[in-house]
């Protein structure tokens, strides 16, 4: 074995075109059908991990602040993958800041996490290879999995936990697709993505989502080979719209969308048949995610500003997979 004691890694948010919700395996995250994400360039956690034989524990700082106990669980459980393959026994100081603002609605879940495994891996002297890196992110978050890859990529599922890693389909230069970020509401969101997968298959819709899922993925790998916009976007806004009908139809009901979701979703169909291209797609939160092709960038950021119901902007465009730094 052979510890590096301090390593840093950097790694970017995703957004899913085709959305994973619901697990196969909830212990193993194991995610219940194949999604599609595009990585997102600029926006990035930086994760320092940094071996200490003096701890007892894991320590997680956030942004430089003492993280919660769930948060500093979750990583630990990361980093205890990571002691039992390397065979060490010591424990870390992890240091984590993003360059996006923090409840944002950006989900850094899966950036914090692929950060933390790249990290990690090179701090217990673990050399291995992207699906495996992913393998780990998954454990700790199914999106993070996508978040070790650049460009736009495919996470599988698999009843092999072997299976279930993600990959790049097409690099980062493959379409130069913008995701501008609207950003409706800063709160902290009530019901986790990981309390949401557990309710999905209390959804009638779940079993009709997850079947219809190889399909849609078809469509949009096509979509995105060709660079279709009107066939990517029909596929991401039936795909979005499907997984918030599960999560309106599980029980206890979630519906994340507020007023404003809705007045964006309205405005960017709008956009569309007024010759933009540009279509909407939304995660486990109100934001809007407006993705455009980048000569309809300028026009349909005006547009999205002349509502006058938007917090913030972010854009972004498709960009690296996590790396050490
Ligand atoms: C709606 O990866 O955030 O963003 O595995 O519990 O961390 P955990 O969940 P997470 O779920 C992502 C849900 C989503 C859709 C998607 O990104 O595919």
């Amino acid at each position: 074995m052979n510890e590096g004691s301090t390593s840093i890694a950097q790694a970017s948010p995703n957004i899913a075109l085709i959305k994973y919700w619901g697990n196969l395996n909830h212990e193993l995250r194991i995610p219940a059908n194949n999604s599609l994400s595009i990585t997102l360039g600029d926006l990035t956690t930086t994760t320092t991990v940094d071996l200490d034989p003096q701890l007892s524990e894991d320590h997680l700082t956030i942004n430089a602040q003492a993280a919660s106990d769930a948060a500093r669980q979750r990583a630990s459980d990361l980093l205890a993958i990571l002691r039992e393959m390397a065979g060490s026994r010591t424990f870390a100081t992890i240091e984590s800041q993003n360059n996006f603002p923090m409840g944002a609605g950006i989900a850094s879940s899966a950036s914090a996490f692929a950060a933390l495994a790249v990290a990690g891996c090179a701090a217990y002297g673990l050399d291995l290879d992207l699906p495996s890196l992913s393998r780990i992110a998954r454990r700790a978050s199914g999106s993070a999995a996508r978040s070790i890859c650049s460009g736009f990529v495919e996470l599988h599922c698999s009843h092999e936990e072997d299976g279930a890693f993600a990959e790049t389909l097409f690099p980062q230069d493959h379409w130069d697709l913008v995701d501008i970020i609207a950003i409706v509401d800063k709160e902290h969101k009530q019901v986790t993505s990981t309390q949401g997968h557990l309710l999905a298959d209390t959804s009638p819709l779940q079993a009709a989502r997850v079947a219809d899922a190889s399909r849609r993925v078809e469509i949009c790998k096509q979509a995105l080979q060709s660079k279709d916009f009107q066939q990517l976007a029909q596929v991401v806004e039936l795909d979005s719209n499907l997984m918030h009908a599960v999560m309106m139809t599980s029980s206890p009901v979630l519906l994340y969308w507020q007023p404003e979701t809705i007045v964006l979703m309205e405005a960017v169909q709008k956009m569309r048949a007024g010759g933009l291209e540009v279509c909407y797609t939304i995660d486990a939160g109100p934001n809007v995610h407006c993705i455009c092709s980048a000569s309809s960038l300028t026009a349909v950021r005006d547009q999205l500003v002349s509502l006058g119901n938007i917090q913030e902007i972010l854009i972004s465009t498709p960009g690296p997979g996590a790396a050490l730094v």
